[in-house]
């Protein structure tokens, strides 16, 4: 088995497949959603948020992301890897963001780089030395101090003008794939059929060519909230709950470790 590549994807909308992504941020996790045949793990920088417990995406580092990257490399041998760039791994300049994509990629394993934003030069430059790209646009969590959270963005004329064309330049700028979070539903169709590359919605209505979640929200593992855009397909949070639960009863009671638990020597 192969990995899926920037090409087989592109390929996948040409030829009416939608694309299915999700995030993982550990070998077992991607062990499941690789073998359950999701052709895109996005090592996301909602890290931060469902692994670390911060309130935001803002604190995430570099290390931190190389560390989980790895670990989702290793767990999957399918799915096209994408390792989302932290705040401020790419926004100060070009050349730091090259080099912090080229350590995404050449310390981790994963088949290309995410980030925010209309970064069209850092595209342009990382595509031409070979790093693909996936575009992130619309609502953009790295943002949310300055335009705030749960907005739909491109709501009006002008703003939604404002996202057709930096997608349409970021296209230009060679990217493989462009992420589109919370716009209007027929601005998500929109963007898929003006652009040749694969729009991947999350909270972006029915018509993207693919979508993406977090994992932690379609399986309520995250504690805090689960965003409306999601749908909740087993509520593994409650599940581990229970099973902790019950654990905890039976060493109370003595009931574990029972017989059969003992080792024999
Ligand atoms: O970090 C992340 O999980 C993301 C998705 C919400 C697309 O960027």
């Amino acid at each position: 088995m192969r990995r899926v590549s920037s090409q087989d994807i592109v390929k996948m909308k040409a030829g009416g497949v939608r694309i299915v992504a999700v995030t993982a941020y550990d070998y077992s996790f991607a062990r499941h959603i690789d073998e359950a045949g999701a052709d895109m793990i996005l090592v996301g920088d909602s890290l931060g948020m469902v692994v670390y417990g911060h309130k935001d995406t803002l604190r995430v580092t570099m290390e931190q992301m190389i560390a989980h990257t790895r670990a989702v490399v290793r767990g999957s041998g399918r799915a096209f890897v994408v390792a989302d760039m932290p705040f401020m791994s790419y926004q100060v300049s070009v050349e730091e963001g090259m080099k912090n994509a080229g350590r995404l990629i050449s310390e981790t394993g994963a088949s290309a780089v995410k980030f925010e934003g209309s970064h069209v030069e850092l595209a342009s430059r990382l595509t031409d030395i070979g790093i693909p790209v996936v575009g992130h646009l619309g609502y953009t969590p790295q943002s949310a101090r300055l335009f705030g959270r749960d907005v739909v963005r491109g709501k009006g004329a002008e703003e939604k003008n404002s996202i057709l064309e930096r997608a349409l330049a970021l296209q230009e700028a060679g990217i493989s794939a462009l992420v589109i979070e919370s716009v209007p539903e027929s601005l998500g169709g929109e963007l898929s059929r003006r652009l040749n590359i694969p729009v991947i919605g999350i909270g972006s209505g029915r018509y993207c060519d693919g979508e993406i979640q977090v994992c932690y929200d379609i399986l309520v593992l995250y504690p805090d909230f689960t965003p409306k855009h999601s749908k909740i397909y087993k509520n593994i949070g409650r599940a581990v709950k229970n099973a902790v639960k019950k654990y905890v009863s039976e060493v109370r009671t003595g009931d574990f470790p029972a017989e059969s638990n003992v080792l024999k020597f």
